[in-house]
């Protein structure tokens, strides 16, 4: 049976190293809250004028693409998943296809947040199976320092996220111990606002209205971008974070076990776990639900902070590059974010 494998992964996060003492300077926080309630430590922000999300993209996907052994110029399409891209349009996918030289393949954008890399690997593992594509770049790259409210305003958002890509190139196996066995993917729309930057959009306050009883709506009915609503601070992420952490402890563990199930393996068969890097208590708990031991989970917020779509790829290159998977075991890859949307990805390595 034809099954898609990562074929070589490859990861970037910018030199720039920042603690959470660091971010005192712009706001009323402590090492120890952003410590006790994340498991962060410090994060990378790219360099404010010369790295996009797109330039970060670029430097993981050369390693990747190096170690599977092929060149930018055999890749036959590209997934790009962000929610931070360089332009609100045209999506990154098309200048990473410029910026690397590519030929004129299709370049698709999927805009799923944290779910963002597990729901372009998806794709991905749908056009290899059906023999349409043999060398597909997958992505997830996130420059969120552009966009933060660093006033004290924003620091319960702010504090959680850093900068990064990682990329992987998928290509057919028909070795029966390897490649992806399944993906799994869902939503629930029901709270959407509850993560979410609401401009610039075409909302008009409809749906957000509803949601947030304390939403100022100044801006209601005003263009795409006003004076009025980054006066009001609508033009940055809003997270209720107790909703999401109530909701994500739930369905981290669901979606990792249907991944199992669909395959008869328990958690025990796991090798290594590769959960979304939200914040460590959520994986911590994900762990203890799972009864998964400590080196069956693989953690890295602490370094790089929440890099949304970036997180799994960025993960699992640092776990693989660790001798933490190597062929042939079985690895989970699993996220859960704004939307909210969750998903899985079961593979052998
Ligand atoms: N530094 C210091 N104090 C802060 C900070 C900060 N950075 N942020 C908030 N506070 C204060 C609040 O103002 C509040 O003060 P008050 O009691 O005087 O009003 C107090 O800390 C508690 O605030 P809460 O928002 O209730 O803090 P909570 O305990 O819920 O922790 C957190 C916030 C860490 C975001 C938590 O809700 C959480 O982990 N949620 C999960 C969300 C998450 O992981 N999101 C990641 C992005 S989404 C994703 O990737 C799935």
């Amino acid at each position: 049976m034809l099954r898609s494998k990562i074929a070589g992964i490859g990861m970037y996060v910018p030199p720039h190293v920042v603690s959470n003492n660091d971010l005192i300077q712009f706001m009323d926080t402590s090492d120890q809250w952003i410590q006790e309630r994340t498991g962060i430590k410090e994060r990378r922000y790219a360099h404010r004028t010369d790295e996009t999300t797109t330039t970060m993209a670029v430097e993981a996907a050369k390693v990747a693409i190096e170690r599977a052994g092929t060149k930018a110029e055999e890749i036959d399409f590209i997934v790009f998943a962000t929610l931070s891209p360089d332009y609100y349009f045209p999506g990154c996918a098309v200048l990473l296809q410029r910026a690397m030289g590519m030929k004129e393949i299709g370049a698709l954008d999927v805009r799923n947040q944290c779910s963002g890399f597990i729901y372009a690997l998806s794709v991905a593992d749908q056009f290899i199976k059906s023999g349409m594509y043999k060398n597909i770049l997958v992505i997830g790259s996130e420059k969120h320092s552009f966009g933060l409210d660093f006033s004290t305003r924003g620091r319960n958002v702010s504090v959680i996220f850093g900068d990064g890509a990682g990329a992987v190139v998928l290509q057919p196996t028909q070795n029966e111990n390897s490649g992806i066995l399944s993906t799994h993917l869902h939503s629930d729309g029901d709270n959407a606002e509850l993560l979410a930057m609401y401009n610039p959009g075409t909302h008009a306050n409809h749906w957000v209205k509803d949601k947030l009883a304390d939403f100022d709506d100044a801006a209601i009915g005003e263009m795409f971008m006003s004076h009025s609503m980054i006066d009001h601070a609508q033009n940055f992420p809003f997270m209720d974070g107790q909703a999401v952490f109530k909701k994500a402890v739930v369905k981290f563990p669901e979606v990792i076990m249907e991944a199992l199930d669909a395959n008869n393996k328990k958690p025990s068969d796991l090798k290594l776990l590769v959960p979304h890097q939200a914040n460590l208590r959520i994986s911590q708990f994900v762990q203890q639900k799972m009864g998964l031991r400590e080196d069956q989970v693989y953690n890295n917020i602490d370094r790089y902070g929440n890099t949304t779509a970036a997180s799994v790829p960025i993960a699992l290159c640092e776990a693989w590059e660790l001798g933490r998977v190597s062929q042939g075991d079985l690895v989970c890859l699993a996220s859960f974010g704004s939307g909210f949307t969750w998903g899985s990805a079961l593979l052998y390595w």
